[in-house]
């Protein structure tokens, strides 16, 4: 799978830290930055991956910041982005089966490494549902977004 990464100074050792581990599991992902410690603003890679997913380039996007949830809510102004904060490898599992999340965010300061290579697992392996209630209802929200948007 086609995977675009990103994360500000608050993930960037965890985003390094994925890269192999994505390798190892066959996916193929293009690093959109931050590039080191230094600090920057997490919704700058956020808009970016959103964007790169939003526009079919990738499958997938995974973004990691301290807690994930200023990148939750930065990509989530993308249209087209679900992005789904998870802190447990169920809550990846549902982001997907139920959500059809297409965008992964990730709380590096608040996870172990091994917490957060299972997360990233799980999530990648687990299909949408495609249960009519859960199509019904990202339909709602992809139907809001419209309006919102114009
Ligand atoms: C940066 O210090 C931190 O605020 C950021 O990584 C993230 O947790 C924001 O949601």
């Amino acid at each position: 799978m086609r995977i675009a990464l990103g994360s500000d100074h608050g993930g960037y050792a965890a985003k390094e830290a994925l890269k192999p581990v994505l390798a190892s599991l066959g996916h193929e992902a293009k690093d959109f930055g931050t590039t080191s410690a230094e600090p920057v603003d997490y919704p700058v890679y956020a808009f970016k991956v959103g964007e790169e997913v939003a526009a079919g380039r990738f499958e997938r996007g995974i973004l990691l910041c301290g807690t994930g949830i200023g990148m939750g809510i930065a990509a989530n102004k993308v249209k087209g982005i679900r992005a789904a904060v998870c802190w447990s490898a169920d809550a990846a599992r549902l982001s997907r089966a139920h959500n059809d999340a297409n965008v992964l965010c990730i709380g590096a300061r608040l996870l172990s490494a091994g917490q957060i290579e299972e997360i990233v697992r799980v999530w990648l392996l687990t299909a949408f549902s495609g249960d009519e209630r859960h199509v019904r209802r990202i339909n709602q929200v992809r139907e809001r977004e419209e309006r919102w948007r114009g």
